[in-house]
């Protein structure tokens, strides 16, 4: 099974491109991502990658560490960070995140993140798209699920990292599609009484057929 929101991702030991990481150590008390990706040198995951190294100074600026996972040997991820490197032109040597060397598929197993429907050579599960968004407590904050055949959308990581990040500060909920800037909800637990307090930019009650007043927005924080 893949860890669940609120669990704590377990520390591990693990080689990677840059040389061996303890997890927790490198967490430290920041954000984090941790990404897996089926192999090296295949074409979804080298578009994959080559986005998240060049939005590598998006995630920089809101804090986020990143990290991915790719079931194939150090020397492997070297050879094909070059690639990467060529392909989202970040420049040589320039490679922004580790890549974990996942050979054995130690990891993929014991954080649920094979896909039983996709099969190597040796008809074995190859390692799913998943994202953990990791908060500062090493806390899972956001688990996204994706089957090796399909790519994810980084700019929906950022956006939800940046819902993350405002809700962990002000009590606040984000809307559907919702962009840091955008209007945000009051969550349904705060009485009417405390909304002048809390709210200063004010509150805004959107009208339904219920009657009920369950809808109200407000400026962001
Ligand atoms: C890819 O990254 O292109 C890929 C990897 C495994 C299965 C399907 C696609």
């Amino acid at each position: 099974m893949p860890l669940n929101l609120g669990e704590v991702v377990p520390d591990f030991e693990s080689e990677t491109n840059e040389g061996p990481i303890k997890f927790h150590e490198w967490l430290g008390n920041s954000w984090a991502i941790l990404f897996s990706h089926p192999r090296d040198y295949t074409p979804v995951c080298t578009t994959e990658l080559g986005r998240a190294a060049k939005l590598a100074p998006e995630f920089q600026r809101r804090g986020v560490k990143m990290i991915a996972l790719s079931c194939d040997d150090a020397e492997s991820h070297r050879g094909w960070i070059k690639d990467l490197e060529a392909y989202c032109g970040v420049g040589s040597g320039k490679f922004p995140y580790p890549i974990i060397a996942d050979h054995d598929r130690t990891l993929a197993v014991k954080f649920g993140m094979l896909d039983p429907d996709e099969l190597n050579n040796e008809g074995m599960p190859l390692t799913a798209r998943v994202v953990y968004v990791i908060g500062p407590d090493h806390k899972v904050k956001t688990l996204i699920l994706y089957p090796a055949t399909s790519g994810r959308n980084f700019d929906e990581i950022l956006r939800i990292i940046d819902s993350l990040q405002l809700v962990a500060k002000h009590n606040v909920v984000t809307p559907v599609d919702w962009k840091s800037g955008d209007k945000v909800i009051v969550p349904p637990t705060v009485p009417a009484a405390d909304l002048a307090k809390n709210y200063p930019k004010g509150v805004e009650v959107q009208p339904l057929p219920s009657g009920k007043e369950y809808l109200r927005y407000t400026p962001q924080p």
